[in-house]
């Protein structure tokens, strides 16, 4: 039986798949960072040079920012035809302090290992390369046809790979994809996360007088943009957790009973959640729960402020500029777009007097998804983490996002599968990001028997 001499190939081969997860996780394909730009090649061309030694035509594809890798085999007529979707690059490693180890230097610790890009996403991404070559080395086919199509820009907004969908439709025509960019619901609960949020990205600039004034002599005579910048972030959320711009909620689709109760019943505990963040307290929108919250409700961060003096000791100044960046995570059905006109119309409403808004920059925006459960892929995917994993799997939502999910729907009409073998406290885009070697080699098998259940369906 092919799917036994596959299994036995993966059992051969684990250490042989960490030490090529190791070299993966040596190259700081930071994409962005353009003193990386060649270490993020560097990454794209191990991802190709993997691909063809496995026996896949593999090739890099030139884009304005980092190329993408696209390989098909069809070897298997009338069947499926499957995408499977990654990211090499990476998270910027900073602050550098609180690594235990360095993070371009991969290290194993109590079974897991420690590295930027070790969960999200080369970690999991590599899991499907496995797969592929585990039926290849034994098989010396795929049992279904596969499009592997790997992005170098994920963490900045995916612009190349966008213009890429776009322009060539017919080329990724599949029936499903596949992605691992995610994670299980909890150690020993493997997932399948059925909807992740959206995300609408802003810079807002203010300026008051041409120059840094001191803050006695022309303090209370001349507006102070850091002031004012307060007083527009602090407009955003009301006491109750609520977004304050007119019409924001206006498209949100409401979460169902149905959903509600599926959320209640999963086991999951506020009080060890809360723990776990070593927050003094769980806050958020007044009338929704804690997983309500993270997957289903809108939300407003501010990412990072700035302004006036940062540097030791008081100094007594009045700044010309500030700054801000702030995000929305959006839920089906608000569309980015929309979103954008409000929040600046917002802004132009609130802001104070005496400074004007000299940039209002719109970063990039992803609209939110839902994936269809009711397929045969989910069903094949479900059978699949039963062999991997030893478990049937959750059903999930999360409050990430993965742009490329809605490109596929909206561009090719295809629903996509995200199988996340990843840890909640895998600290991905934070130091010490971790990745489990056990569910690496279970994701790895659930790959193999995913395309296995997959030419059944
Ligand atoms: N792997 C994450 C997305 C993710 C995180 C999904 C957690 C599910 C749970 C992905 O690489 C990511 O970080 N995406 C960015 C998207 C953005 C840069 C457009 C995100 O969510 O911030
Ligand atoms: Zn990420």
């Amino acid at each position: 039986m092919a799917i036994e001499s596959v299994d036995a190939y993966l059992d051969s081969h684990k250490d042989a798949f960490e030490d090529q997860l190791k070299a993966f996780l040596r190259i700081p394909s930071i994409s962005a960072q353009p003193a990386h730009n060649a270490d993020t090649l560097r990454a794209a061309e191990f991802v190709r040079d993997d691909l063809i030694a496995m026996g896949c035509a593999a090739e890099l594809i030139a884009t304005k920012g980092h190329p993408l890798v696209y390989a098909e085999r069809n070897d298997a007529p009338g069947r499926p035809t499957l995408l499977i979707y990654g990211h090499y690059d990476v998270q910027p490693p900073e602050p550098m302090e609180p690594w235990l180890s360095p993070p371009f230097e991969p290290t194993v610790r109590d079974g897991n290992i420690y590295a930027r890009g070790a969960t999200d996403d080369k970690g999991q991404m590599l899991t499907h390369l496995k797969a592929l070559e585990a039926w290849l080395k034994t098989a010396g086919t795929l049992p279904v046809n596969v499009k592997v199509l790997i992005e170098g820009e994920e963490e900045v907004g995916g612009a190349s790979l966008e213009a890429y969908v776009a322009e060539h439709p017919d080329r990724l025509a599949c029936d499903y994809a596949v992605i691992s960019d995610s994670s299980q619901f909890a150690p020993g609960m493997p997932a399948i996360t059925y909807g992740l949020k959206g995300l609408a990205y802003f810079e807002i600039v203010l300026r008051g007088a041409k120059i840094d004034l001191h803050s006695g002599t022309f303090g209370g005579a001349v507006a102070n943009p850091c002031n004012a910048l307060s007083v527009i972030l602090a407009s955003l959320k009301g006491p109750d957790g609520r977004i304050q711009i007119p019409g924001f909620y206006d498209a949100v689709r409401p979460l169902e009973d149905w959903e509600r109760a599926a959320f209640a019943k999963l086991p999951f505990s506020e009080a060890e959640f809360q723990a776990s963040v070593g927050a003094p307290s769980l806050e958020g929108e007044a009338g929704y729960t804690t997983l309500e919250r993270k997957w289903a409700r809108p939300t407003c961060d501010v990412n990072g402020i700035y302004g006036g003096y940062q540097g030791p000791g008081p100094k007594t100044v009045l700044p010309c500029t500030a700054g801000a960046k702030l995000s929305f995570r959006l839920v089906p059905d608000q569309d980015p777009k929309t979103i954008a006109e409000l929040f600046r119309k917002h802004v132009e409403v609130v802001c104070p007097r005496g400074v004007v808004i000299e940039k209002f920059i719109d970063h990039h925006g992803a609209p939110a998804v839902l994936v269809n459960v009711e397929t045969p892929g989910v069903r094949a995917a479900v059978k699949a983490i039963e062999a991997g994993f030893g478990k049937a799997p959750f059903f999930i939502r999360e409050g990430g996002s993965i742009p490329v999910v809605g490109l596929l729907k909206q561009q090719l009409g295809v629903d996509t599968l995200l199988l996340g073998w990843g840890q909640n406290d895998d600290n991905l885009h934070g130091p010490n990001e971790k990745f489990s070697l056990a569910d690496f080699h279970r994701g790895i098998k659930t790959s193999a028997h995913f395309l296995a259940e997959l030419a059944k369906a």
